[in-house]
């Protein structure tokens, strides 16, 4: 889909790639003109991630630019406006933040009422301020995310007139997968690798899905010549919720970053077939891991998420000291890509404990000179 300068303003992923989507002309969209993310090359990030020698082009899919900083908009964008055509008096959903930040967004845009589950005191401070501020009706539980989607199951069932719109519902992967089309406009081609975080399990599946359709329509793959018009999947996960990497679900996840806290993935068979049938792998990453590169995206690139999205850098360096990426022959002309999936101002706590805390200087010339610039000024 050609968009230059001068053509008109971006209207949202479900008019921009309405042909692949589930929509006809009685569909109300509600969109907040999500999507249409930048493709950032990162040329300096790439150096430290895969060492010296034949360092591949790496470029970091921002997604944290999205309405409501993360990628969730492009599915909450189909769910709601499928809820509205279908007539819902509201939508429910269980979240480590993101999603719950996104549908009471988007709820809140189409008039209609927004019932969160969150697991109790893990959820990153903004993303819950996000759902507070929208307007939604907030419940906090004693469990984590796995309890709370089956909370929310329970409750759909009783109450057929609310919508679920976590990822189970498909419309969501239906507007998630938009952002692999975005990825092949962007880049004039569909890229070698494909690096993502992996939580609940859906976006990975609904890149996968988005790739194989875009291919399909004869899109994407055109300048790739020797090669599929698809990449290898690269799923990531913090090793304390690694389920995809233990073959099978974990009941107690732990990590850092909560938004990937998630044991018993929804999306387990259709991730797992994303994987096999590209050719990719899931890689666990140490939670310190996934800090050094959450401070590195920031200090070398300028670009700040929140934890869960450093996991595919975290991963993307753990494969090259693995030697994965010298034994398939990378160089200059491989093109990887780097989901970044959420806004690193939804977990500002987390910034500032992994950062030195700012010095308090009395406002004196002579004695701010000497703390910036003497003997005792920080690196
Ligand atoms: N990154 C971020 C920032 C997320 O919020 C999530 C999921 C993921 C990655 C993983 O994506 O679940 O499709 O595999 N967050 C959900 C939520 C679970 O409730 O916000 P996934």
């Amino acid at each position: 889909m050609e968009h230059e300068g001068r053509s008109a303003a971006w209207p949202g992923v479900i008019e921009a790639y309405r042909r692949y989507l589930p929509v006809d002309a009685s569909t109300p969209v509600v969109t907040m003109n999500e999507g249409r993310t930048p493709l950032i090359a990162a040329p300096r990030l790439a150096e430290v991630v895969f060492g010296e020698g034949r360092v591949p082009r790496l470029y970091l899919k921002f997604e944290g630019l999205n309405p409501t900083g993360s990628f969730k908009d492009r599915g909450m964008t189909m769910a709601v406006s499928k809820a509205v055509e279908a007539g819902a008096k509201g939508v429910v959903c269980a979240s480590t933040g993101n999603t719950s930040a996104s549908a009471a967004a988007y709820a809140a845009r189409a008039g209609l009422a927004c019932l969160v589950i969150i697991p109790k005191g893990a959820v990153a401070s903004g993303k819950l301020a996000q759902a507070l501020i929208y307007g939604a009706r907030v419940l906090a539980v004693e469990g984590n995310f796995d309890v709370a989607l089956d909370l929310v199951r329970g409750l759909v069932a009783r109450h057929p007139e609310i919508t679920l719109v976590n990822s189970i519902n498909p419309y969501r992967l239906e507007g998630q997968k938009t952002a692999a089309f975005e990825v092949c406009d962007q880049l004039g081609r569909a890229p070698d690798y494909l690096a993502i975080p992996v939580g609940n399990a859906g976006n990975i599946s609904a890149y996968w899905q988005g790739f194989k359709e875009y291919a399909a329509a004869g899109q994407g793959g055109a300048k790739r010549p020797a090669a599929g018009a698809w990449p290898l999947m690269l799923g990531f996960q913090a090793e304390g919720a690694a389920p995809f990497i233990a073959g099978s679900f974990v009941d107690k996840p732990k990590t850092l970053a909560t938004a990937i806290r998630i044991g018993h993935p929804a999306s387990w068979d259709r991730a797992r077939r994303a994987v096999n049938e590209s050719g990719g792998r899931f890689t666990a990453i140490t939670d310190d891991e996934i800090v050094i590169a959450y401070r590195l995206l920031a200090r070398l690139e300028g670009v700040f998420v929140e934890p869960a999205s450093a996991a595919p850098v975290a991963g993307l360096a753990k494969l090259t000291r693995d030697g994965y990426f010298a034994e398939r022959g990378v160089g200059p002309e491989t093109a990887v890509v780097c989901v970044l999936t959420g806004n690193g101002l939804k977990d500002p706590n987390r910034a500032r404990r992994v950062s030195v805390a700012p010095e308090v200087v009395p406002a004196d010339l002579d004695l701010v000179e000497d703390r910036a610039f003497g003997r005792e000024a920080g690196s």
